[in-house]
């Protein structure tokens, strides 16, 4: 099934001129960029994303972390774009991320994980309606 799905490369990654590596990533798994823009999130837009989170202790701290420096937002779109993203990205933890995933290659912690992808399509649809309106 072709699906489209909604990418961030977060700050941490664009700090580090890392866009290129990532893009390659995908690209050379198949998935198609059908929109691309660098931008600096706001305040707003970063709560929004991360709302299902507010509770956690940790919700501070994505928020400035998002807001913090430009970030790359993606719609990438493939055959089931969703979880073949979701496993090139690897998990949360890139300390424990499987081998050559972006997060293993390049992610610096579990606040600083350099890539964030849509969990399931109605999170996509969500997260596309609040990045591209
Ligand atoms: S949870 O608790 O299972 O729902 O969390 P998870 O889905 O793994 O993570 C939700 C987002 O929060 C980020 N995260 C953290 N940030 C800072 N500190 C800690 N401890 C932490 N744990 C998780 C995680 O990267 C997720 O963001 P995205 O952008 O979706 O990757």
């Amino acid at each position: 099934m072709t699906e489209k799905t909604l990418v961030l490369i977060k700050p941490d990654a664009v700090e580090r001129n890392l866009i290129g590596n990532i893009l390659i990533e995908y690209e050379r798994n198949g998935l198609k960029i059908l929109d691309m823009k660098l931008i600096k999130a706001s305040i707003e837009v970063a709560e929004k994303h991360y709302a299902e989170h507010k509770e956690k202790p940790f919700f501070s701290r994505l928020v400035s972390y998002l807001t913090r420096s430009p970030l790359v937002v993606l719609i990438l779109e493939g055959e089931n774009a969703i979880s073949r993203v979701r496993s090139l990205n690897g998990t949360t933890d890139p300390g424990k991320s499987p081998d050559n995933t972006i997060r293993a290659l390049y992610g610096l912690s579990l606040s600083e994980n350099t890539v964030h992808a849509s969990d399931s399509q109605e999170s996509a649809d969500r997260e596309r309606a609040i990045w591209f309106g």
